[in-house]
């Protein structure tokens, strides 16, 4: 059985069992039926679905070329970290499916690739130079005008979509002047807004993600009536990233708009960059991250039901999904992913488990528990001191208990200093920080 959505017998099962992520999906809003179309073929969708998981409904796994081998991509972490998902949307190329919604009347397309996607002749690509490819050198041997003519053609046919047909009007960026600008709306970003909020300063929090709640949205254990929620006086812009941040200003776009905010305290809550980990072939459509395989789950689309799940974390998953009726998922708490085995799309894993090697076949997605990386570029373009972190084994800002960095009114919180925390420690850290951030801002308010 392909990916599929949740039918109402599954929607029993997972109520019976698990409760918390029976009121997850209750929560969840489905819009009318609808359908998007997605390289020309009609889509069954709903009206405000993730276009990501209209399309892993669909099994319409591949959805990208890597841009030089034409490799295979899809979605992979569902959280605008892996670029699996990139397709031209309504004429406008590299959108992200997985942080975009299906609109009635637009169209999807795969890019660079020809003629699709899911077929693309350029793939030999690949297969004729299975190690490496030395485009900056291909044909130098044979004169200088084989050459031109080779550079010529590796551009038309590698790179990353095409411009829009219709050159864009330029945009004037909005100004907003606030207090307190939160880069994230997870739950430390919540409690910092909240607290800041509660503190009487005017507030704005932006996330890249549709709505607010981060990635305990997606913590599929933990009861969703115990998540935070934002304050109703904190500003909130959603489907919004910060892409630049200088002085006391940072800069916002939401795909259409450009926002240039202006606030006295910068507090940094973005946590961390998914991904897979890595090991052979990790970019396999079919390769998901924990988190994406609960995301896609909790807004009612199974990505499998032959998964294999790896890790800890991936295995109480794997424990969720086996209540569903399914052809064999397979869980594996202790090992490592070697390789990810297929083509087109994953087929099997070899892992290594206790010093031993072992191949697992006959699966159709592989769910992998890495964890995430502090995702330290803002923080570190506000000023931040960047120090890498032995016990999140990755690159962090250094900060005090308070949240403080060595900038003035730059304060970073949550899973982008704590790295695997639960959901209440990470609110809890964002509270404090938001609080101390507050009362910086009060000491120096102009009487
Ligand atoms: S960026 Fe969209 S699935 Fe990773």
């Amino acid at each position: 059985m392909p990916p599929r959505r949740l039918s109402s017998h599954d929607l029993a099962l997972l109520a019976t069992h698990h409760p918390a992520l029976s009121a997850r999906l209750a929560a969840r809003t489905v819009g009318s039926p609808m359908t998007v179309v997605h390289d020309g073929v009609g889509v069954a969708a709903f009206e405000g679905e993730v276009l990501a998981l209209s399309l892993l409904a669909a099994d319409r796994l591949v959805l990208s070329r890597s841009p030089k081998y034409h490799r295979p991509r899809g979605a992979t972490c569902l959280r605008g970290h892996c670029e699996g998902c990139l397709v031209r949307y309504d004429g406008e190329p590299n959108v992200m499916a997985c942080l975009s919604t299906v609109r009635r009347g637009a169209e999807a397309h795969s890019q660079n690739a020809f003629p699709t996607a899911g077929l693309d002749l350029m793939r030999v690509t690949d297969w004729f130079f299975p190690k490496h490819l030395d485009h900056h050198h291909l044909m130098v041997d044979f004169g200088a005008a084989v050459n031109r003519t080779m550079q010529r053609l590796t551009r038309k046919l590698a790179g990353l979509g095409t411009l829009p047909e219709e050159p864009r009007t330029p945009v004037e960026a909005a100004e907003h002047t606030v207090d307190a600008l939160v880069v994230g709306a997870g739950q430390s970003g919540i409690g910092a807004a909240n607290a800041l909020a509660a503190a009487g300063l005017r507030v704005l929090v932006c996330d890249e993600a549709p709505a607010p709640g981060g990635a305990a949205l997606d913590a599929l254990d933990t009861p969703l009536d115990t998540l935070a929620r934002l304050d109703p006086r904190v500003g909130c812009l959603t489907g919004t990233a910060a892409v630049a941040t200088y002085d006391d200003t940072t800069l916002l776009v939401d795909g259409v708009r450009l926002y240039s905010v202006r606030a006295r305290a910068r507090v940094f809550a973005n946590g961390g960059i998914a991904s897979v980990g890595t090991f052979v072939n990790n970019d396999a459509p079919g390769v998901y991250t924990r988190d994406a395989f609960a995301r896609a789950l909790r807004q009612g689309v199974l990505a499998s039901d032959r998964a294999l799940f790896v890790g800890p974390g991936a295995a109480a998953l794997g424990a969720i999904a086996k209540t569903l009726p399914h052809r064999g998922h397979k869980i594996e708490a202790e090992g490592t992913v070697v390789e990810a085995v297929g083509s087109g799309r994953v087929k099997g894993a070899v892992l290594t488990v206790g010093g031993a090697r072992r191949q697992v076949t006959n699966i159709e997605a592989l769910v992998v528990d890495t964890p995430a990386h502090a995702a330290y570029e803002l923080a570190g373009q506000a000023g931040a001191e960047i120090v890498w972190s032995p016990a999140m084994r990755c690159f962090t800002p250094q900060r005090t208990p308070d949240g403080a960095t060595r900038v003035p009114g730059v304060f970073v919180t949550g899973s982008l200093c704590l790295g695997e925390a639960t959901v209440a420690a990470r609110h809890a850290d964002g509270a404090r920080v938001g609080a101390h951030a507050a009362e910086w801002l009060n000491e120096r308010a102009t009487p």
